[in-house]
């Protein structure tokens, strides 16, 4: 079964850090980056987060210009890419930004251990809740649901441990990261990919496919292609 291009966008610090030891949500993009952030997901069919990103931060993930938003309605697009959260016990906000902003299709891959009256609350106010495992979304079963429903352009936004079970499954196509003139340091502090790591060998080998300087700021733009993509 086919899955979706995916590709992941995370802004860094120089030491390769998404967020502070404290996880409060850093702001890590200059402006130019948030532009081309948002334009990147106005491109997208969908925008995916990890469980600790969406229940901590309850992102929009919406496409924050109103012209970007008319550019997709003119090519028959919805406003906004359906938004994907992957959570393992979804205690998502009913009120919150990602339930409530839009207009968006939400797709919620959660697993056995959300309670089916937390699946009821979130499917009555029209989220497409799949349970995928027992303890852990199945990501292949995920991208795999993605493809039928009509995702082939799909963005990932962080967090670093989705990020990793991503790359390390073999699921990305791409890389893109901002990195920013600053150092955050912290051993706690997440970096753009964390979970248990990855020995020596198995590192995953990226072919460098732009690198630039992207502002006045000194915050600098990679792109890789990922070479262990399984297709
Ligand atoms: N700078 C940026 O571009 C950027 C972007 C996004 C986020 N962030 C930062 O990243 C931090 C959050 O990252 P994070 O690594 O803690 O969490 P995350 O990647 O947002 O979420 C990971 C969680 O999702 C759940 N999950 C369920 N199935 C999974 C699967 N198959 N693979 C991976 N995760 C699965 C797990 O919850 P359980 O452990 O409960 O099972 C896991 O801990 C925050 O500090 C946030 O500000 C920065």
């Amino acid at each position: 079964m086919p899955i979706p291009f995916v590709f992941i966008n995370v802004a860094t610090t120089a030491d390769g850090k998404l967020d502070t030891f404290e996880r409060k949500s850093s702001s890590i993009s200059s402006d130019a980056d948030k532009a081309r952030v948002l334009r990147l997901r106005a491109e997208a069919d969908a925008v995916m987060v990890g469980g600790n990103t969406l229940i901590n931060e309850d992102p929009k993930l919406t496409v924050k210009s109103a012209e970007l938003r008319a550019e997709r309605t003119a090519k028959g697009l919805p406003e906004n890419p359906i938004k994907v959260g992957v959570v393992s016990l979804a205690n998502i906000k009913p009120d919150g930004d990602f339930m409530q902003n839009g207009p968006a299709r939400r797709i919620i891959f959660t697993t056995e251990l959300t309670p089916p009256e937390q699946v009821k609350v979130l499917s009555d106010l029209g989220a497409e809740v799949h349970i995928l495992g027992k303890k852990r979304v199945d990501l292949r079963k995920a991208l795999e649901t993605l493809y039928t429903l009509g995702v082939r352009r799909l963005m990932v936004e962080g967090g670093g441990t989705l990020n990793f079970e991503l790359l390390r499954q073999g699921f990305v196509d791409e890389l893109s990261m901002y990195i920013a003139p600053k150092i955050f340091g912290g051993q706690s502090a997440p970096s753009m990919a964390t979970g248990h790591g990855l020995i020596e060998s198995a590192g995953i080998n990226l072919k460098l496919l732009d690198a630039r300087a992207l502002d006045e700021t000194g915050g600098v733009l990679i792109r890789y292609q990922c070479l262990n993509k399984i297709y």
